[in-house]
């Protein structure tokens, strides 16, 4: 059977995420200088100046320091221009007590929502004045070598869960400095046990994580050790 290929500009786990320039609330963005060394999560919403956007933008605003903790820069992005953001930027602080400070892009063109697949089918809710789609709510995780790393994609009636999406820098994060030797379960958090990864053999798991146990050979939990220098 062959392996079935991504269409052209089709973005994937794995994908290189595009550069692009654009205006934003901040003024002119190259996308990868904005990013430096760093990793980046890059995220839509349907429209300014609306409930459920304010509730996010306002959420992730508030949770920027932790983003900040662990070597991540956050980015919003919408198809309004950079009047209408700074504008609702100022009812967002004042509605949820945020102090936004990280940019939101104007993409009235939606060339960036089109280059990021932040466009759906056609929800019928999820239009502008005008009939043309507005962006939905897609969440893309970003390494600091640009790859991407997670894609979520939500419908415009349900607003996000910034903790989830925290949950997962800190599980992506985990496997990088583990030398992606673990994995993480089922509502892991930090601080829960890992998931020996099935490519490291037992002998190497008990030099590696010598208080691992075996629930099924394909299922191997063990704690975090507390010095992963060897790793
Ligand atoms: C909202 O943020 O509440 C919203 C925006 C666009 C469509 C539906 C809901």
């Amino acid at each position: 059977m062959s392996i079935p290929q991504p269409q052209n500009g089709t973005l994937r786990l794995g994908s290189t995420a595009p550069n692009f320039t654009a205006d934003s609330s901040l003024g002119d963005i190259t996308f990868y200088d904005y990013i430096g060394e760093n990793w980046c999560i890059l995220f839509s919403h349907p429209d300014d100046f609306t409930p459920v956007c304010t509730t996010e933008l306002g959420a992730f605003a508030k949770l920027e320091p932790e983003f900040t903790k662990r070597g991540v820069k956050l980015i919003g992005l919408s198809v309004n221009d950079s009047d209408s953001h700074r504008a609702w930027i100022k009812d967002i602080d004042e509605i949820t007590g945020s102090r936004l400070s990280f940019p939101i892009i104007a993409d009235p063109e939606r060339k960036i929502a089109l280059l990021y697949d932040m466009i759906d089918y056609q929800d019928a809710t999820n239009i502008d004045d005008k009939g043309v789609q507005l962006t939905i709510r897609s969440v893309f995780i970003i390494d600091p070598s640009h790859k991407i790393r997670l894609i979520m994609t939500y419908p415009a009636s349900c607003g996000r869960n910034t903790a989830e999406v925290l949950r997962v820098i800190d599980s992506l994060q985990t496997s990088e400095k583990m030398g992606r030797k673990i994995t993480t379960p089922i509502n892991w958090v930090p601080g829960d046990d890992v998931i020996i990864a099935p490519t490291v053999s037992d002998n190497e798991a008990s030099k590696l994580f010598p208080k691992f146990r075996s629930i099924k050979p394909y299922l191997r939990l063990t704690p975090l050790p507390k010095d992963s220098s060897n790793i």
